[in-house]
């Protein structure tokens, strides 16, 4: 089939690239000549594993093609993705400025038939908006569908999670639109869920709500736990074989970070507040999260006689395998140790020069072991594979003080004592 994509952040290069790779012919759309220069010549402004192959092999077999003519490309489309951002506003409200202004720019040049798809999250009964504008420039003029098909992408590992979903869910109003989605996905073999708009737009807010409330419980938990001297990763193991529960996102740490998790969160409430539900619960998953970050904050000043002193900090990324540090636990943590004057030292694999956009002075080392040269603390922020086989006899010799601060429960406490470190994890204990 003929797809257009308009919007080639995370979530529209993937779909691009991933529809490519089964066969449909996409045409990927950016309104910045630049960003569409950069990705026709083959370079990717996104570090996401993977990637690079997937596009080149698809651009070599003219299979994907890149522009800023959102005309042309949206009147040969069958298949019209919109994928723009949707950030949160200051008030926690989604901005839609752009899915709106989407609508409003393709609407006049839609062919006959043609199916909108919106990727991006948004909130429940945008889809029907968009039919609406849709519907005031070319009232009955053609025949079209707007569906609802949210993207469960996980950052790191995207083009694995858009080539293997768990599931694919379609809302529409009617079952044409749910005819031509089912012909696009048609090489998946997983299910497909074919609902309402609302119920699709729904889906993908209370799947990442939930994720995010996993993952609160299980730092909640790692906080009692520590004041019960039980180890936090064996709750986590023993409730995660419970095929109810299952082991993923059970891992207690610093919390959540990222462009999803915070944003649809607050979306979720922002919305029950406007339908009247004070929804508390979610409320409660924000507090635990952000008071995670507080607690790694105290547990490196305990360390520092009089607050004074340097910290090296392993890891800037929200997560491993990406280089986005939007909403990282480390910012947080990284400002409130230098509002206390302590000197900062970091090293993390991918984020180089992009650290600067969220933190100033900070020494962001070329290598890791320069950044823990001299310190008083090492924290851990970002559970990294390279974090996980340091020499650390050899950081022994560079440390001013032996103190391991692990955000992330990723290193072995008892490791670490043998080579005469002190080591508080999150929920950890070490015998
Ligand atoms: C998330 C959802 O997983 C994805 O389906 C959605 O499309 C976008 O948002 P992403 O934010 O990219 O994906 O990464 P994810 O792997 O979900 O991690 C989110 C945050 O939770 C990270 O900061 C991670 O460190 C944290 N996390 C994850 C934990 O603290 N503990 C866990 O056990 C798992």
């Amino acid at each position: 089939m003929k797809v257009s994509i308009v919007g080639t952040g995370y979530v529209g290069l993937i779909t691009g690239c991933c529809l490519s790779e089964i066969g449909h012919v996409v045409t990927c759309i950016d309104k910045d000549p630049n960003k569409i220069q950069q990705l026709q010549n083959g370079n990717i402004p996104i570090y996401e594993p993977d990637l690079d192959s997937i596009l080149k092999k698809n651009m070599e077999s003219n299979r994907l093609f890149f522009t800023d003519d959102i005309i042309g490309a949206v009147r040969a489309a069958e298949v019209i993705f919109i994928a723009v951002g949707t950030p949160m506003s200051e008030s926690g409200d989604v901005d839609l400025t752009s899915v709106y202004a989407v609508a409003n720019d393709i609407a006049p040049y839609l062919n006959n038939n043609v199916t909108i798809a919106i990727k991006s999250t948004v909130p429940v009964g945008t889809c029907e908006e968009i039919n609406k504008i849709i519907r005031s420039f070319r009232g009955e003029e053609i025949v079209y569908n707007v569906v609802s098909n949210p993207e469960f992408l996980r950052e790191g590992s995207a083009v694995y999670d858009a080539m293997n979903p768990d599931r694919i869910i379609i809302g529409s109003t009617d079952q044409r639109g749910l005819d031509v989605m089912k012909q696009l996905y048609n090489k998946y073999n997983c299910p497909i869920i074919e609902t309402t708009l609302n119920a699709s737009e729904m889906i993908k807010y209370a799947s990442n709500a939930f994720l995010a409330t996993k993952i609160s419980f299980i730092n909640a938990m790692s906080n009692l736990c520590e004041k019960l001297d039980v180890d936090i990763t064996m709750i986590s193991k023993g409730i995660g074989l419970d095929k109810r529960i299952g082991p993923h996102f059970l891992n207690a740490g610093v919390g959540y970070g990222g462009s999803c998790f915070p944003k649809d969160v607050k979306a979720l409430i922002t919305a029950a507040k406007e339908e009247g539900y004070d929804f508390k619960l979610l409320k409660e998953v924000e507090e635990v999260n952000a008071s995670q970050r507080k607690i790694i904050v105290q547990k490196v000043l305990k360390y520092l006689l009089n607050k004074q002193g340097s910290v090296g900090v392993l890891g800037l990324a929200f997560k491993p395998n990406t280089d986005d540090m939007r909403e990282a636990p480390s910012i947080f943590v990284i400002k409130q140790l230098q509002e206390h004057g302590i000197e900062i030292k970091a090293y993390d694999p991918i984020v180089k020069e992009q650290v600067y956009n969220h933190i100033t002075n900070i020494k962001n080392c070329k290598e890791v072991y320069g950044a823990l040269e001299g310190v008083d603390v090492i924290v851990l922020m970002t559970e990294w594979p390279i974090f996980l086989e340091l020499d650390w006899e050899k950081i022994s010799g560079l440390v001013r003080k032996k103190v391991v601060i692990d955000a992330r429960n990723a290193l072995n406490p008892m490791m670490l004592k043998n080579y005469g470190f002190i080591y508080e994890g999150m929920g950890r204990v070490i015998n």
